[in-house]
């Protein structure tokens, strides 16, 4: 396995309290697979991937216990300046706003030029030839014309489009997209999307892709993780996601999808608000919410019941899940 996180604990200290941002998360991809990791906002998706790329907000954030293998190494314990190696060469992280992630007074081609010279020790001439070469390889019309110009020059999607060329500089084994399309507008998000797909393939990297919209991933992605108050509540193959759920938050997150075929009907919404990661509820953290809760549900917390070899829910009537 490429990545594997291995019950990973984070907790944010604040003046209000401690906020248990990540309870216990365990995941796993492979070189040439992309995970879709899928929840509602809060739900302690970046900071798994922050603690995973070692750019967590240390304090407050604070990784209480856990390990992260890459490439068979535990990466937290590694020293800052390994580390920060691992970054670019190892894994890469592409953030949902380009904008602010971009240096605003500096072209992209210098940008993308430095990642060459700094790293490859590449002369100046030699780096902005190979900016050009990536900004071709992300489709950017007109790119030995555009490597001069700054960011804001750019639209949302041809930024973005500059941020995976920046990740995909020095060729990592792994990229961590955290929303990578939120900001686009629909038709732009599925060109992003297809594109960052194609390139995984071409590249044969490992993906995690980080979205609050399932029916942005249904077509890249190989499984999906869903993540409630910190913890992966079902993971499994995509297409049994989509055949039938085994738990009730993804059939909630589901049956939210607009449907091109339901034009008219009020879209479902899954009741309540996300928990207060400060006072989590007992037993299942989803129960206050969940359509399907019984007395057990609020005070015997659910294991990853195994559903299948490939499959796991969090949920102690999965099957009835599974079969509603
Ligand atoms: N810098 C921080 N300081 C304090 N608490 C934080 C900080 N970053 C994250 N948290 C806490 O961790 C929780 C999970 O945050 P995270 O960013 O992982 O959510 P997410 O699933 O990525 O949501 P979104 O879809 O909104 O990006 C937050 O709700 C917050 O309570
Ligand atoms: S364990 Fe209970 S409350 Fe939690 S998701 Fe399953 S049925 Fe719902
Ligand atoms: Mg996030």
């Amino acid at each position: 396995m490429l990545l594997e996180v291995r019950d990973l604990h984070v907790e944010f200290r604040t003046r209000d309290g401690v906020a248990k941002a990540v309870n216990g998360v365990s995941y796993g991809v492979d070189a040439g697979e992309t995970l879709a990791v899928l929840g509602e906002s809060g739900s302690g998706k970046s900071v798994t991937a922050q603690a995973v790329m070692g750019i967590l907000d240390m304090p407050p954030g604070r990784i209480t216990g856990g390990e992260v293998f890459f490439q068979g190494k535990d990466v937290l314990k590694l020293k800052e300046e390994e580390r920060r190696r691992l970054r670019g060469y190892g894994m890469a992280m592409i953030f949902q706003d380009a904008l602010s992630a971009l240096n605003p007074v500096l072209s992209v081609g210098d940008q993308l030029g430095e990642m060459f010279v700094v790293h490859r020790r590449m002369s100046k001439k030699d780096a902005r030839a190979k900016a050009v070469e990536l900004m071709d390889r992300v489709r950017i019309p007109g790119a030995a014309e555009r490597v001069r110009d700054y960011p804001h020059q750019f639209s949302g999607g041809m930024r973005q489009r500059i941020m995976i060329a920046m990740a995909l500089a020095l060729e990592p084994a792994l990229i961590i997209a955290d929303e990578p399309t939120t900001a686009l507008d629909v038709t732009v998000q599925a060109q992003v999307m297809d594109l960052l797909a194609e390139l995984q393939r071409e590249y044969h990297m490992g993906l995690i892709l980080i979205t609050h919209d399932l029916g942005v991933v249904a077509d890249v992605a190989d499984r999906i993780a869903v993540m409630y108050a910190g913890k992966i509540v079902e993971s499994a193959p995509v297409h049994d996601i989509y055949k039938s759920p085994a738990h009730p938050y993804t059939r909630g997150l589901l049956d939210s999808i607009p449907r091109l075929d339901q034009k008219g009907q009020e879209l479902y919404a899954i009741k309540g608000l996300p928990p207060n990661l400060m006072n989590i509820p007992p037993g299942c953290a989803f129960h206050p919410r969940c359509p399907m809760a019984q007395d057990v549900c609020r005070t015997d917390v659910p294991p990853l019941y195994e559903v299948s070899e490939e499959r796991g829910s969090a949920c102690h009537f999965w099957r009835e899940c599974l079969h509603g």
